[in-house]
This record gives C-alpha cells, structure tokens and sequence, in this order.
C-alpha cells in the first residue's frame, strides 16, 4: 500500500485543521508515500457524507468501515427483536443467533435501575473537610437549583437534578472533598448535560469547601444506571447436563480468577460493544463503566452470573452499568445509527439499555458453552479461512473453496492458502 514515502517528513502540517478532508489525504499519503489504491481507498468514504465525517471529529482524511450485522432469535420481555451489531470480529453475531435460539421459547427478561448519571466535581487544599462536607450537603436546594437551570429542557422531559453526595478521599495529598451531582438525563447518555453542570457549580462548590476546585467531569463508573438482564436454558436444548455443568464451572473460573475474568467480560462486551457502536454510542465509556463495576468488590471478576435452578435447568444473568442515550452525540447525526435505532425499535435509553445487556448475556453463553465442549477454534478456523484466503488473493467463489480446503487439510495458513488457490485455479 506504500510506495516511496516523502523526503521532508515533518509532522507539523500547517493549518492541517482547516483543510479539507481531501486536501488533508494528499498531504498524508506524500508524508507517508501511499500509492493510488491507498488514496482511492481513503477517499472512498462509503455511505458516511465526508461533511458529516468532518464534523464528527477532528482532521478527517476517511472512514473505516466496520460490518454491521444482525442477531436473529432474540425475545426480550416477550418482544421479538432484530439487533444491529457492528463488529469487524468474526463469530459475535452468530453467538447472539445460537444463544437466542436455544432459549427462543422463554427468552430474556431484563430491567434497569434507572437513568442517573454522576458528575464529580474534586476539591483539594480543604482545611477542614468533614465540616466541607456538610458544608455543601446543606446547600442541596440551591444545587439542585442551579443544575436544572443549566438545562430547562432536560427537566421538561422529567430528567434533571436528584441527588447530591458528598465524599471524603485519603490522598497522599491530603483529604479530598469530592462531590457527586447525581443527574437524571432521560434519554440522552448526559455526559454533555452533567459535564455542563458541574462546571457551573465548580466555583460555588470552591467557596463553600473554602478550597480549589480542579476537575469537574462525569464517571464513568454509572453504577446508578445499571442493566440487567437474565434468562434460563433448559439443560435438554443445550446438550445435557454435562455441557449445563461445563458452562457453571466456567462461570466459576472467571469468578475466582481475575485472568480469566479479563477473558470472560471481554467475550461479553464483544456483544455489548457491537450494538452501541452501531446505535452511535460511546463504546469506551460503556467498557470503562462495565470493568470499574466488575472489580466493585475490590477484586475484578464475572459479570455475569450462572447457577442450576430448581428444575436443573441453567439460570444466567448480567448487570452492569450501560450509559446508552438516543440522542446527543452520533446517535442522532451518524446515519447507520439512526438506521440501527430503528431496526431496534427503541423508544428510549431504557429499553436500548435492557436489549444491550440480554445481548451481553447471550454472547456470554455462547462463548462458555463452545469453551467448554468443542472449544472455539472450530467455528473459528472456518471464519478465519476465509479471510486467510481473500489475503491469499482468492475472489468471489474462490473464497469459499479455498477455505473449505483449508479447513479440510487443518492448515489455515497464509503459505498453504496460496497453493491451495493456484490448485482451485488450475482446475
Ligand atoms: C473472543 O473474542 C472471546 C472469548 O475469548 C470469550 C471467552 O473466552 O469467554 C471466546
């Protein structure tokens, strides 16, 4: 994809910002000496308008274009539901698929805590701060009432201000007083709607602290906008009791042991992660929210929970924070995530929240369920022949031809696939 790069490479481009996202290609492709296919390619923006591109961030020369696929069987709360899923990891969406079909005729049933979200606003250099605390708990009304003047239309919609906390952190640099604005932002993720909040009530909180404020931002950890989502497999419909036993033991594992809990989650924001990419939600937030919430207890661990139910079947259920809005940031402006929205059918956070967790759920399943009788290298290998063999240059039918060689020969291999592909070509 390179040829030549330029001579004087220098990464201080002048007025890069203010160019256009082509002129910005070109200075990018001399400094890094692309070649025509590399700068057709980038300039090929797909179906995002390079104007919207533009505006979504900062120095834009393309797009990355990411599958959007969609998770068939899935009922949740007795509705049945179609979800959009933009993953470039091979395996997700039919983990989703399988999941739900194996529980399609009871289905996830699922429930959030609410909508609230958290600013924190840190107070340092405070003399006194047991009596800071109280100090600003006090002045609860005027609080309440300036974060709901910040914004009138949330508090139109019933969102707005509900709760103030008030908490005390042993630093090496001595206590911290670090409020928490507690915000109900309907159905906006409100990282906008605190954020703004907090900066307004920084200098207030300053004085009555008698310290100085420095960060005034969301966290991200929102465990008071929690999702859960839980569902039963009749130990008959997913292979017997062994393969029931096999997915609880590897629950268990990932309980007890961090490395294995890393693994465990990451198999289940595989799921969640897809869908609030493709509903144009912050992924990072999410995955930042649901790892702080899996080490709450001060040890990481499972999000997910399995246990045999009273009539031997396998009982599953998630919780975790999921700070997802309809609008505000992409959701409203990125076209595929209005798309997606619609495809869900969702008419609020909540509900985007609740299929997002049964998704989690689902995706965890699978993963315990191949890791504990096949493994997942099966399905795995045939997905990856396939692209093993569009790398090898295969095309169209060829795809599928070589990569069934591959699988056949159990060698899915770059070096293999190329010989593979000259004997499919030599007929
Ligand atoms: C791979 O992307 C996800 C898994 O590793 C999840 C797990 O191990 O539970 C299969």
């Amino acid at each position: 994809m390179t040829s030549a790069a330029g001579q004087n490479r220098s990464s201080r481009i002048a007025g890069f910002h203010k160019k256009t996202p082509r002129e910005r290609l070109d200075l990018v492709a001399a400094f890094a000496g692309l070649d025509e296919t590399a700068v057709a390619h980038l300039a090929n923006m797909g179906n995002l308008d390079p104007a919207l591109a533009d505006k979504l961030i900062e120095n834009v020369i393309g797009t990355m274009n990411v599958p959007v696929g969609v998770a068939t069987n899935m009922k949740i709360d007795g509705e049945d539901v179609l979800v959009p899923m933009a993953t470039e990891e091979s395996s997700v969406v039919a983990a989703v698929c399988n999941a739900g079909r194996q529980n399609y005729e009871t289905g996830f049933s699922t429930s959030v805590s609410g909508n609230l979200m958290i600013a924190q606003v840190q107070a340092v250099e405070v003399r006194d701060p047991a009596a800071a605390r109280l100090r600003i708990l006090e002045r609860r009304d005027e609080i309440k009432a300036a974060c709901d003047a910040c914004d009138p239309v949330l508090v139109s919609l019933g969102g707005g201000f509900r709760d103030l906390e008030v908490r005390l952190l042993d630093t090496p640099s001595g206590t911290m007083v670090i409020t928490h604005l507690i915000v109900d932002t309907r159905d906006a993720m409100g990282a906008n709607a605190v954020n703004t909040m907090a900066e307004k009530l920084a200098p207030a909180i300053a004085g009555w602290a008698q310290g100085r404020v420095y960060l005034r931002i969301l966290s991200n950890l929102s465990d008071r906008r929690l999702a859960r989502a839980h569902a039963v497999w009749r130990t008959a419909d997913i292979g017997g009791e062994q393969v029931r036993d096999g997915i609880v033991s590897a629950y268990q594992f990932a309980a007890a042991d961090p490395y294995r809990a890393a693994t465990h989650n990451k198999g289940i924001m595989n799921g969640i992660s897809a869908v609030v990419l493709a509903t144009g939600n912050d992924t990072r937030a999410v995955e930042a929210g649901a790892h702080a919430y899996a080490a709450r207890s001060g040890r990481y661990t499972s999000l997910t929970t399995y246990e045999v139910n009273a009539d031997g079947d396998l009982s599953a259920a998630i919780e975790l924070p999921l700070a997802v809005g309809l609008i505000g940031g992409a959701t409203k402006v990125h076209p595929t995530a209005r798309a997606s929205l619609a495809i869900l059918g969702v008419s609020t956070a909540e509900r985007l929240a609740r299929i997002i967790a049964a998704v989690g759920l689902a995706q965890n399943f699978s993963a315990l369920k191949a890791l504990a009788t096949t493994g997942i290298q099966k399905g795995h290998m045939a997905l990856h022949a396939q692209n093993i063999a569009m790398m090898a240059g295969a095309v169209g039918e060829e795809v599928d031809k070589v990569a069934r060689i591959l699988v056949e020969r159990a060698s899915v291999r770059m070096d293999v696939a190329a010989k593979v592909l000259e004997e499919v070509r030599g007929g």
